[in-house]
């Protein structure tokens, strides 16, 4: 699989969606996302950067990994404001340029449904991550009721082609739980930027563990 992700449309137009759904409350998920952590931290799939400016200052180091060169300027620019060290690197979730058991934090956010091996990346999650690290995670995910996602599973395709890979449809929480993750804390809510629901409105903010029984994970093949 090639470390390189090329997808220069939706690098174009993230920026503004972005600012577009933290001008309408994803700032506030952002931060959220991030409350309360420390020490060294992997963001995986980190797009422009958009949560750097958020890491508090207990944060030692942040390694941001990101695929999509264009995105990934963006993040260097992004880096360069941070308030904590930021390092932005190629690479992807599937195969992280970190060792075993190097950092305390993982950090997903919207990037669980955009990858393209969610098993995969969540075994390198849990691979880098030191005893009693933490996975931090802010991802839209499939609805729960039957009418929302069957129009989300009508509009999936479509959704892919424009949004650079992402799905509407994952069930992440069932992903994280088969990865060996335990949630410790969730907040699933509809994220409904200007009092709208669309198609990727359902939502969870939460902190996962490696769970020791199942052991450390695994460097896929
Ligand atoms: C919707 S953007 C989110 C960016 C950023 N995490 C944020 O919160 O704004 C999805 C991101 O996932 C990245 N991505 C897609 N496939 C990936 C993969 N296999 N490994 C790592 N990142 C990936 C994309 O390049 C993009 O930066």
């Amino acid at each position: 699989m090639a470390d390189k992700i090329s997808h220069p449309l939706f690098a174009r137009i993230y920026p503004r969606i972005n600012a577009y759904a933290e001008a309408h409350g994803s700032l506030a998920h952002r931060r959220e996302l991030l409350i309360g952590i420390r020490g060294s931290v992997v963001e995986i799939g980190a797009g422009t950067g958009a949560n750097f400016p958020h890491y508090p200052a207990p944060v030692e180091r942040v390694i941001a990994v990101e695929p999509e060169p264009r995105l990934r300027a963006l993040a260097t620019r992004a880096a360069a404001d941070a308030p904590v060290p930021v390092e932005v690197l190629p690479g992807r979730a599937e195969r992280l340029p970190l060792d075993d058991a190097s950092v305390d934090v993982a950090v997903m956010s919207l990037v669980l449904c955009s990858v393209t091996d969610v098993p995969t990346a969540l075994a390198e999650a849990r691979r880098v991550l030191k005893p009693g690290g933490e996975l931090r995670f802010y991802e839209h995910v499939r609805a729960r009721r039957p009418g929302p996602y069957r129009r989300q599973r009508i509009l999936n395709p479509l959704w892919r082609l424009a949004g650079g890979g992402c799905n509407l449809t994952r069930d992440t929480e069932s992903a994280l739980r088969s990865a060996g993750f335990t949630i410790e804390a969730i907040r699933r809510f509809d994220f409904r930027p200007g009092g709208r629901p669309h198609p990727a409105s359902p939502s969870l903010i939460g902190l996962a563990r490696p769970d020791p029984a199942q052991g450390q994970g695994q460097r896929a093949g």
